[in-house]
């Protein structure tokens, strides 16, 4: 084992992935604000730590509260702060860490510099398929009602754009799947591509 570690400089990701036995990736929760993003990525969290894995989720309540607490919404501001959780979750993987990112994210073009940013290797596009309807029906945080009152600008999906993903590595059905359906569904991805 010895020789893969470097005589001088850093610790490389084939280090970090050895130590940890685990394969490291991002996993890119993408939807529409309450889909069911973060849920999904609890539920996927603790079932990988169960089967001792190393995880970490990175959502709003820990990014935009940190590190993008002086960004809003507009399509600018978004751009920012998926380009800095991009490079915080690149750092994640770097150290062998499997990170869960769960963020509206909302256009092709954001998705698709999130994929450069941590690389495409390294990079699963998960489609959190919850309808408009279903999501504003649900309206857990009170801000659609806000939102169509005009209240809140910019809002995703009332009067901001959700671009789909175009071909995501996998689309999850919220409205007709369990929880643990989909959990379940996103482990297979990982393990139908020998990365579990
Ligand atoms: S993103 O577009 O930049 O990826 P992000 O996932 O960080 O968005 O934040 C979305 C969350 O912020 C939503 O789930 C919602 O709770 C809240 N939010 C507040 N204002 C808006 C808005 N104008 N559009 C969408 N979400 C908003």
């Amino acid at each position: 084992m010895k020789n893969i570690f470097p005589d001088e400089g850093f610790l490389s990701l084939e280090n970090y992935e050895l130590l940890l036995n685990q394969k490291a990736k991002v996993l890119w929760l993408t939807g529409l604000s309450g889909s069911g993003k973060s849920t999904i990525a609890k539920s996927v969290e603790h079932m990988l730590y169960e089967l001792g894995y190393v995880v970490k989720v990175l959502d709003g309540d820990n990014i935009r509260t940190g590190i993008s607490n002086n960004l809003g919404f507009d399509l600018e501001d978004r751009q920012e702060n998926i380009r800095r959780i991009s490079e915080v979750a690149k750092l994640f993987v770097q150290t062998g860490i499997i990170t869960i990112c769960s963020f509206v994210s909302p256009t092709v073009q954001i998705r698709q510099k999130a994929k450069e940013i941590i690389g495409p290797k390294n990079f699963k596009e998960i489609f959190i398929n919850t309808s408009l309807e279903v999501c504003e029906a649900r309206d857990v945080k009170g801000l659609y009602k806000k939102a169509r009152e005009g209240k809140i600008k910019n809002f995703t999906g009332i009067s901001s754009p959700f671009e789909a993903p175009i071909d995501p590595d996998l689309m999850v059905d919220t409205e007709n799947n369990s929880i643990e359906k989909s959990t379940l569904d996103i482990l297979n991805l990982l393990i139908k591509s020998n990365e579990l």
